[in-house]
C-alpha cells in the first residue's frame, strides 16, 4: 500500500494534465483521468464527446482502453480530474468499467484543477457490486 502511495502524486499530476486533452465542444466540462496499473505503469486518457452525445466517452473509460492495449491487467489506483468546483466523481457507469479491473479496496483520488479533493475506495462508491466473481 505504501509503495502505491507513493506514485499518487504523480497520478494526481497526470490526470490534471491530460484534462488538458478533453475534446468538450459540447459539454466544455473537461475530465482527465489516470491509472496505475499492476505494471507499475500509468495510463492516461481524457473525455472524447460526440455530436452524437450518448456515444461520448468518458475519461475513465479512455484511460481503461489505454491501460488494457498496454497489457495492464488491474488497476492498482485511479485518479479523475474534472473542472467545476463540485467533486468530480466516475458516473455510474464508470464505477462499474473500473469494477471490472479492480478491487473493492483501491483507490480513487477525486481531484479538481488545484490538486486532490478526496479519496474514496471503490467499495464507498459502488457497494454491493455486480463484477466478475458472478459469472463463475
Ligand atoms: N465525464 C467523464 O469523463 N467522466 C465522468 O465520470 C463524468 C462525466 C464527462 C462526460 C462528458 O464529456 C462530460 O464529462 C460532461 O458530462
Amino acid at each position: 500500500m505504501e509503495k502505491i502511495d507513493k506514485r499518487f502524486d504523480q497520478l494526481i499530476k497526470n490526470a490534471i494534465e491530460i484534462m488538458n486533452t478533453a475534446y468538450v465542444p459540447y459539454s466544455k466540462f473537461h475530465v482527465g483521468a489516470s491509472i496505475l496499473d499492476n505494471n507499475g505503469k500509468i495510463h492516461s486518457g481524457s473525455n472524447v464527446e460526440n455530436a452524437a452525445y450518448p456515444i461520448g466517452c468518458c475519461a475513465e473509460a479512455s484511460a481503461i482502453s489505454i491501460m488494457v492495449a498496454s497489457k495492464g491487467k488491474k488497476i492498482k489506483a485511479i485518479a479523475v480530474a474534472g473542472d467545476g468546483d463540485l467533486l468530480c466523481t466516475p458516473c455510474g457507469g464508470c464505477r462499474q468499467r473500473i469494477r471490472e479491473f479492480a478491487d473493492l479496496d483501491t483507490p480513487i483520488l477525486v481531484c479538481g484543477k488545484e490538486g486532490l479533493r478526496k479519496r474514496f475506495i471503490l467499495q464507498d462508491l459502488l457497494p454491493e457490486s455486480f463484477g466478475p466473481e458472478n459469472l463463475n
